[in-house]
């Protein structure tokens, strides 16, 4: 009898794992003379979008802030396309617009397809961007934002170009005040704690799908958010400096092994995104398990505010 109990209980954990990991892009497409402008490809979910669109020929600039590790992805790109390296460091404006002029630099007409991957998430302590925004918030939306605005002109040098927005089933969990866009009444550290750094984590992931909702509006080009899934990377490195949150991670060490998806099975999504025929990618669309979902919040007027809200604070930036 316990046998049968056993292989019950076997079979239903093996379901559920192919639930939890499932979502396969099953696209492939000869990307020569495409090009593919990812952001954070030096580890993760990005880093294995960059390889698996390399290895359909694409040219691929990955733009990364830590380029040790970059120039690792780099020389495995190398192998397969032609590819560059280019630093960035989304929480600085000064480093974005440098990252451009890199860009410009190399001398490639066009980007087809443009991945706002990189990401932070829940910071310990109440952080900020060079130019004093809460981190997330300044690095994920206004970081990517403000790349997207640069980059246009590049984007519609391209035929049916597309913009990806990497987002989360985190904007869920969001309260976007634009009162208080940077939780600056929780600045001070006994107040900041591990609830406002994940609201604010939220609400910079409802931000970059409201920010994918805008863009065609705005010049007319293509864009999609998404959802990954939950996957083994390297993104809770601030959660574990907390010792008790990093006890119960390792704790649950296994049904992480059981319920999170592999870097690669997490890119399914954001592959699906990029090589979708131009017709069938719902224009601002969220995506998640490589199928359109309806986000929580999002809609046209919020989109619209934090457009505006967002362009009024770059302006100094977004001057040639
Ligand atoms: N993993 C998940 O379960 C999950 C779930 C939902 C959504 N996501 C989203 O998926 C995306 C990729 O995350 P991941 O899971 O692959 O995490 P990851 O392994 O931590 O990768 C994050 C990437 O973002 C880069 N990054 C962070 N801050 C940056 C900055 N200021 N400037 C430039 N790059 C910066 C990191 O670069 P460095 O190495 O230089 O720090 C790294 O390349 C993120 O947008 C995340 O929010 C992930």
């Amino acid at each position: 009898m316990l046998i049968f109990y056993l292989i019950g209980i076997a079979i239903l954990l093996w379901l559920l794992h192919v639930y939890m990991t499932g979502g396969v892009c099953k696209i492939k497409k000869d990307l020569t003379g495409k090009v593919v402008f990812i952001t954070g490809a030096n580890t993760g979910i990005g880093k294995e979008a960059a390889l698996q669109l390399g290895n359909m020929n694409a040219t691929i600039i990955i733009a990364c802030r830590d380029t040790i590790k970059g120039q690792q992805v780099l020389d495995q790109l190398n192998k397969i396309t032609k590819a560059y390296l280019i630093q960035l460091d989304l929480s600085c404006f000064n480093s974005i617009k440098q990252c451009v002029e890199d860009f410009k630099k190399l001398k490639i007409p066009q980007i087809d397809i443009l991945i706002n991957n990189a990401g932070v998430m829940a910071p310990q302590t109440y952080k900020t961007t060079k130019q004093s925004y809460e981190l997330q918030f300044g690095t994920n939306h206004l970081g990517h934002f403000l790349l997207t605005e640069l980059l246009i002109p590049y984007l519609k040098a391209a035929e049916q170009s597309r913009v990806v927005n990497v987002s989360s089933l985190a904007h869920k969990q969001s309260n976007l005040d634009f009162q208080d866009i940077n939780y600056a009444q929780y600045a001070n550290s006994k107040l900041w704690s591990i609830k406002y750094s994940l609201l604010a984590y939220g609400n910079s992931k409802l931000c970059n799908i409201l920010h994918a909702m805008e863009i065609s509006k705005r010049h007319g080009i293509k864009a999609c958010s998404l959802h990954p899934g939950a996957v083994r990377t390297e993104l809770l490195r601030e959660i574990v400096k907390n010792p008790l949150l990093n006890a119960f991670l390792i704790l649950i060490t296994p049904f992480k092994l059981l319920l999170f998806k592999s870097s690669l099975q997490g890119a399914q999504t954001t592959l699906q995104c990029a090589l979708e025929d131009y017709d069938k990618l719902v224009d601002g669309g969220y995506y998640s398990d490589c199928k359109l979902k309806q986000p929580n919040i999002a809609n046209k007027q919020l989109a619209e505010k934090l457009w505006e809200f967002s362009d009024e604070k770059l302006k100094p930036y977004l001057q040639k």
